[in-house]
């Protein structure tokens, strides 16, 4: 992953500074900055989050070139000879890279053999190298065509004044203002600077200053330059009084279903409901990584519900690999919070070269999937700031939940508006009390039947993700075929139960927890009698609403026990580690 930023004006330590906090989401293992003023380069490095950085940095208020980095490890370990920017031999070109070059041993071994010495191990040190005493267009070419893989590259040399860039795969945008110009990995960067920016293509380069900006295509014709107005804002969402990013996203779930109300009853939005009706298909896929996968899981449940036709749900990066049967007439749909999930994107290409028609469900509508679509419905979620994915999710269910009553031909917002009134974030103090508890265990398990099965998926990643306890979700069903071998006293279960005529089944497969010693928690909707009530060690009673939106409503307290739980560890909810919002490497 990683996000680059690169910018020619005044203040260009502000500027670049305050990009890299942007594009923090891509991640944080390290981040780095270049600046070239007086044909020399002043350099700052550091290892974690772009906090750390800060007081390295001597902001100035003059004219300046620089490029800055926020990396998220792939080749190499987190140090400072891996962080960006990276440099030729002789010191003199500086560079920064996202994406990965799949040829970099072979061009290493090379270089290597050419005498070349290299600082650290990543592959983007590997495209430095290829540069040597200078810095033009042809140079650009040059590299270009050596390298295989994927890049977003911003480039500067200590005597040029302007940036180089390429781009593959990764993406990347310039944005144009009076006497400034900034290129970022995403168009956030330009918010209160500019308003016009380009989308770059894949195999586009060129260069750019304050006053020009060329783009080469890829047979190194000059491409014509028409820039897109800004039509998104970027609200600096601070925490609004809350500890962490995440638990203000989740209470922000209600906004976040007000919003889809009012765009899903506009006129543009219903018109691409309806072109998707209008498509001809006789299956339908729904598409997508991590949570977002889950989402396409709770779309697949409505949409099996409505349509007597195959409705398959699937992991991005697998779609390549299964043989699947896309074709002409199937409807995929490819859901994706940022909308640049590197495994969703190619997943994506597959299916359209398969003939498929592609529908998009993302959160940016300047993104990459986005764009790739034939069409995309916004989920309208608002920044989403944690890694961990909370109102996004929702937000994702809801559009999923939205497009099967479209082309069904039924109501949706009478529905939604009832469940907009019967959200239920539940008590606090009753989850912190159980996250106390959780968080002196190193498992936990979650079970669940039907539509709660996927519950306790989304809620098990939930919990992993950010407090580093191992767990994982199984069918209530399947626990007997395998995992019940791990119960001992010291794994509490999650029992996730919403659904009345499962009920008695999850509960007999809880007792068979029960009767080898695990604890028994109960996530429930349903009225229970005081006997059964004595086999659990805390019940967490979530608020009744429509079948469809028990899910969310259980999700909610759900996330939220994967938050007060990671907090009583000790762990940063936002940003958990190892992890990054936008994943855009396969
Ligand atoms: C990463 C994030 C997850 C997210 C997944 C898919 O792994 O940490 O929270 O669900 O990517 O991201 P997308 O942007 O495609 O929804």
């Amino acid at each position: 992953m990683c996000g680059i930023i690169g910018y020619i004006g005044i203040k260009p330590e502000e500027i670049l500074y305050q990009g890299l906090e942007r594009l923090e989401y891509r991640g944080y293992d390290s981040s780095g900055m270049t600046i070239q003023r007086d044909n020399d380069f002043v350099t700052y490095k550091s290892i974690g989050d772009v906090k750390k950085i800060k007081n390295q940095i001597v902001f100035k208020d003059e004219f300046g070139i620089g490029i800055a980095h926020t990396r998220w490890a792939t080749h190499g370990k987190i140090n400072i000879n891996n962080c960006h920017p990276h440099f030729s031999s002789n010191g003199n070109i500086a560079l920064v890279h996202n994406g990965i070059i799949e040829n970099y041993e072979e061009l290493k071994e090379q270089l290597i053999k050419k005498g070349k010495k290299f600082e650290g191990e990543t592959d983007s040190e590997v495209i430095a190298k290829l540069f040597e005493n200078k810095l033009d267009i042809n140079d650009i070419r040059r590299v270009k065509k050596k390298i295989k893989g994927s890049y977003a590259l911003a480039i500067i040399s200590k005597t040029s004044n302007c940036i180089y860039f390429a781009k593959n795969k990764s993406p990347l945008y310039i944005g144009i203002g009076e006497n400034l110009a900034i290129i970022a990995s995403d168009p956030t960067c330009f918010v209160g600077y500019t308003d016009n920016y380009i989308t770059l293509d894949d195999n586009q380069y060129g260069r750019f200053s304050q006053k020009e900006i060329v783009i080469y295509d890829k047979d190194d014709k000059i491409v014509s330059i028409k820039p897109t107005k800004l039509d998104f804002k970027y609200l600096y969402e601070d925490r609004a009084g809350y500890e962490h990013y995440m638990i203000k996203e989740i209470y922000q779930s209600r906004l976040v279903l007000e919003n889809i109300i009012e765009k899903y009853r506009t006129f543009e939005i219903k018109e691409k409901l309806k072109q998707i009706k209008s498509f001809e298909f006789d299956r339908i896929y729904l598409i997508g990584c991590g949570t977002a996968y889950h989402a396409g899981l709770i779309g697949q449940h409505y949409m099996r519900e409505e349509f007597n036709i195959d409705i398959f749900s699937e992991i991005a990066s697998e779609v390549k690999y299964k043989n699947l049967n896309i074709d002409e007439k199937s409807l995929c749909i490819f859901i994706s919070q940022s909308g640049e999930t590197a495994d969703t994107l190619s997943a994506l290409e597959y299916c359209r070269e398969k003939g498929g028609k592609i529908i998009s469900i993302t959160n940016a509508e300047h993104s990459s999937i986005s764009r790739h679509a034939d069409i995309n419905l916004p989920i309208y979620a608002g920044q989403e700031k944690a890694v961990a994915s909370t109102k996004a999710y929702f937000a994702q269910c809801i559009v999923l939940y939205i497009l099967t009553c479209f082309l069904k031909g039924k109501d949706y917002i009478t529905p939604l508006y009832y469940f907009k009134r019967q959200i239920d974030f539940g008590d606090d103090n009753e989850i912190k009390l159980l996250s106390e508890y959780l968080s002196k265990y190193d498992k936990v398990f979650f079970i669940g039947r039907g539509v709660d099965y996927i519950s306790a998926l989304e809620a098990s990643l939930k919990l992993k993700e950010i407090t580093y306890i191992f767990s994982t979700a199984q069918p209530s069903g399947e626990l007997k075929h395998g995992i019940i071998a791990l119960i001992d006293e010291n794994i509490p279960v999650i029992v996730i139960a919403t659904d009345e005529e499962l009920f008695s089944k999850t509960l007999n497969n809880s007792y068979e927890i029960k009767a080898r010693g695990g604890k028994l928690i109960l996530f429930t909707s349903l009225n229970i009698d005081n006997e059964i009530k004595e086999n659990f060690s805390y019940i967490i009673k979530i608020n009744k609403t429509q079948k469809e939106f028990m899910p969310l409503q259980v999700i909610l307290q759900l996330q939220k026990l994967a938050y007060f739980t990671a907090k009583d560890r000790g762990n940063d909810p936002d940003m958990p580690r190892n992890l990054a919002k936008s994943v855009t490497v396969e």
